[in-house]
């Protein structure tokens, strides 16, 4: 049976990226491109380019360096957005450009006010205006998933009759459940004369928990591109997770055995960890396929079973999606060839002058603690290729607490290029810091999310801290990570103060 190839468009740069707390920098993007392209995923969506000059700068970049995957940028159906897109992905191999245009009557009457002949004649002009200058055209019916079926049908074909190659049937809200989307993309094979001239896709969003199996009930009924993101980041609860919907198509031979995709799957697991890190966003210990307890077994009677026979209660192999074949361990004997070699395993790519500072930093870290694994490294990466422009940097922290005290903290920071000091005391240690970093930044800050993980195993692993702080009603998250979970709170909440003065 000859197989029909599933194509995998990944947008955690673009949606993944939009999820409140996430954001990356263009670098961090970059690094997340490279991984992706690792994986094989067909598309990366890696930005919005008309949204801000870091997003072009992002899309721009991704373009340049892909030398494998495509390369998308999203525009509304409107001109500036469209030529902004083209211009991002001048550099591209293979460039696309996804436009999208809310197609739903409570869209169209509170969002547009517009009635649907001229949604109709905006799809017509801007599908044709982007084809124009780009050979490759995505159009998304935004909110299709609620819209009226005759209504969607006539603009997916007005699309299509002006240029758009792929058809893209967004669940924007999360409303939809399997058994319904199967159906649309069924009615819509059936209702648009010109569908045999497009590729239909979908874009599924997790607020009902439904997004994987909505994305895969599209695909069973003839849909041949999925829309996910790495650890299923996205707006609001999220996308459909890339790892989720590629190890059910793997795992379920039996029900999608003819489809095939270009995915290494073993590229999965080191993913996870670099877009965790990289937004701050952590894996919950329960998730499918990356989570920290995804391949555990607690109970005995499942681990004798398991030691018999791994089928009994394992479907996927951790080793098919990278879990355990990367758990070397540096220690302070190993040398630069060696972190090296590690590093391009990890997928990090480094020039001469970085690697000696990350060499500089492994060595004193390695003399914290005994083992050094590859979550650590990844840690280190992140932490020393920050722009280097901080506008807050840590000298010094001091900090007296105890259980009979009220907790102290003094911290000493570099602002531009003053030395500032300040103490105070709070209700906990960190409550302290934070507070003496407070009457130096006089910024005002709300702490609405404070977190603390191991990042590795031992009691001597480094500790790491993501925190979300709001300020003007926007959300900055940072992290830090450090063998003294003090520190390690400081830099976070520095972090993100840093990505508020950017
Ligand atoms: O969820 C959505 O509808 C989107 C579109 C831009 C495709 O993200
Ligand atoms: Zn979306």
């Amino acid at each position: 049976m000859k197989k029909e190839k599933l194509i995998v468009f990944d947008t955690t740069l673009r949606d993944g990226e939009q999820a409140p707390g996430a954001s990356m920098t263009s670098e961090q993007k970059l690094e997340v491109a490279f991984q992706l392209d690792k994986l094989g995923v067909d598309f990366i969506e890696a930005g919005f380019p008309i949204a801000s000059p870091d997003d072009f700068k992002a899309v721009s970049m991704v373009s340049s360096s892909m030398k494998r995957s495509g390369v998308c940028g999203l525009a509304r159906c409107l001109k500036p957005d469209i030529e902004a897109a083209s211009k991002a992905l001048k550099k591209a191999k293979h460039p696309r450009i996804h436009i999208f245009l809310a197609t739903s009557k409570i869209h169209l009457e509170h969002k547009f006010r517009k009635v649907e002949d001229e949604i109709v004649a905006l799809a017509k002009k801007a599908t044709t205006l982007t084809r124009n200058l780009c050979d490759d055209v995505e159009f998304s019916p935004e909110d299709a998933t609620r819209t009226n079926r005759d209504f969607l049908f006539r603009v997916i074909e007005t699309a299509i009759a002006h240029g758009a190659r792929t058809i893209n049937i967004p669940d924007t809200v999360g409303y939809t459940y399997p058994g319904e989307m199967h159906s649309l993309i069924e009615d819509i094979f059936n209702n648009v004369p010109n569908i045999n001239k497009a590729v239909i896709a979908v874009h599924c969003h997790d607020d009902l928990g439904m997004a994987v199996a909505n994305s895969l009930s599209a695909v069973l009924a003839g849909a041949r591109q999925v829309h996910c993101t790495i650890n299923g980041i996205g707006e609001r609860a999220g996308n459909a997770s890339l790892e989720e919907t590629i190890m059910a198509v793997k795992t379920r031979k039996d029900v999608f055995g003819h489809l095939v995709t270009s995915i290494n799957t073993k590229e999965i697991y080191r993913a996870s960890r670099l877009v965790s890190n990289l937004t701050g966003f952590v894996v919950p210990p329960n998730k499918a396929i990356v989570g920290r307890n995804a391949f555990r077994h607690e109970s005995g009677i499942h681990q004798d079973a398991v030691i018999k026979k791994r089928t009994t209660y394992e479907i996927m192999n951790p080793k098919d999606v990278g879990i355990g074949a990367s758990e070397l361990v540096l220690g302070k004997h190993s040398g630069r060839h060696a972190l090296i070699k590690r590093l391009k395993e990890l997928g990090v790519k480094l020039d001469g002058d970085r690697v000696a500072v990350i060499f500089t930093k492994f060595k004193e870290l390695a003399d914290k603690k005994k083992e050094v694994f590859d979550d650590d490294l990844l840690a280190l990466v992140d932490q020393e290729t920050k722009p280097k422009k901080e506008a807050y940097a840590l000298l010094t922290l001091r900090v007296n607490t105890g259980t009979d005290i009220v907790p102290q903290a003094m911290v000493k920071l570099k602002v531009k290029r003053k030395t500032i000091e300040a103490t105070s005391s709070g209700d906990g240690p960190v409550d302290a810091c934070y507070k003496a970093i407070d009457k130096i930044t006089k910024i005002k800050v709300k702490l609405i999310n404070y977190e603390l993980e191991s990042i590795t195993k031992g009691k001597d692993a480094q500790g790491m801290v993501k925190v979300e702080l709001e300020v003007r009603k926007k959300v900055f998250s940072g992290k830090g990570a450090s063998t003294d979970i003090l520190e390690a709170s400081v830099r976070a909440y520095l972090d993100a103060l840093n990505k508020i003065t950017a």
